[in-house]
């Protein structure tokens, strides 16, 4: 079997509250930069689609978010979903988190060890957050003016995702998404693409009594989780393969203006992407990267009117 046509994490996206919430949360309390705002792609409601990460936009630090407050739509979590996220911290750096989520008024749920790891959960939107000391993270972090860069994440850790039945999930990392099992502890199981470590591993946690969690966009769920590829030629090996393994409901390529995306609904009932990268600096200057509203290319509409709505229906003030 070829290896590598996966390099690790992307992006991951949530269906959180409000815009607000969000740049509060994860620029003010986790310190990424908020490097991208444009709308969903998809569906004619105007949906806010927010990008956080360091300060390229690097795969395996981006974390966007669809706030769905203002569409009354509920989420429902469970299993088949990913259920929590989890951002490296340097060593030592556990008591400056307890104490900057203190004085953030985000309280800390868990305080714990997985994997020999020393970790805080705490929740966003409903959603689970973890910050865990990885020694090897060598990733450069954000220059936050909200966190040291001493203290800074560096990226994402890994992912949690959660499945009823594990068997069939452990065969398609293997087999079709070039992850390997490199550990467990109690229920988790921790998969590495490539040379693993930090946004190179997500964890599989087996809750056979879980029920399943919802697939819709709704406040307060993981949607799905995005892997790094290479170039389209890797992508469409990627779902080549995995199709010709039986994994067949896999989309077609979407253009989602800063990347490319191919979807698959994982045996697990996770959905997976697969996306290969274009870049955020293509509609602004690395300076102004954030700072404006760009327009989804489905809505044939007055951006000014539009961006005046967003602000509206859901105001963001950085
Ligand atoms: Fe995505």
């Amino acid at each position: 079997m070829e290896t590598g046509l996966i390099h690790g994490l992307h992006h991951i996206t949530l269906c959180t509250s409000t815009a607000q919430g969000d740049v509060d949360f994860f620029v003010k309390v986790i310190g990424q930069r908020f490097i991208k705002r444009t709308l969903f792609y998809d569906g004619r409601i105007p949906i806010y689609h927010l990008y956080f990460s360091d300060a390229d936009g690097t795969p395996g630090t981006v974390m966007t978010t669809f706030p769905m407050r203002r569409t009354g739509l509920a989420g429902r979590k469970g299993s088949g979903q990913f259920t929590a996220i989890a951002y490296s911290i340097p060593t030592g750096s556990i008591d400056f988190w307890r104490e900057h989520f203190g004085k953030s008024g985000v309280k800390i749920v868990e305080e714990s060890e997985r994997f020999g790891e020393k970790y805080l959960r705490v929740v966003h939107a409903g959603i689970d957050f973890e910050v865990v000391e990885d020694p090897s993270d060598t990733r450069k972090p954000w220059k936050s003016e909200y966190v040291p860069e001493q203290y800074a994440v560096r990226g994402f850790h890994n992912w949690t995702a959660t499945v009823r039945e594990f068997e069939d999930m452990d065969i398609f990392l293997k087999n079709a998404w070039y992850f390997r099992p490199t550990m467990s502890d109690g229920k988790f199981t921790r998969y590495e693409a490539g040379v693993g470590g930090a946004g190179r591993r997500i964890d599989i946690l087996h809750e056979p009594d879980m029920r399943q969690g919802m697939w819709t966009l709704a406040e307060g769920i993981i949607h799905h989780g995005a892997f790094d590829v290479p170039d389209y030629d890797a992508q469409a090996r990627v779902k080549f393969d995995t199709e010709g393994m039986g994994f067949t409901d896999f989309s077609d390529r979407k253009n989602r203006g800063y990347f490319e995306s191919v979807y698959v609904r994982t045996p697990g009932g996770v959905m997976f992407e697969a996306t290969k990268s274009l870049g955020f600096k293509m509609d602004e200057e690395e300076s102004r990267l954030g700072s404006e509203l760009k327009i989804a290319p489905q809505f044939d509409v007055s951006h000014e009117e539009l961006r005046a709505l967003m602000q509206v229906e859901d105001p963001i003030h950085v």
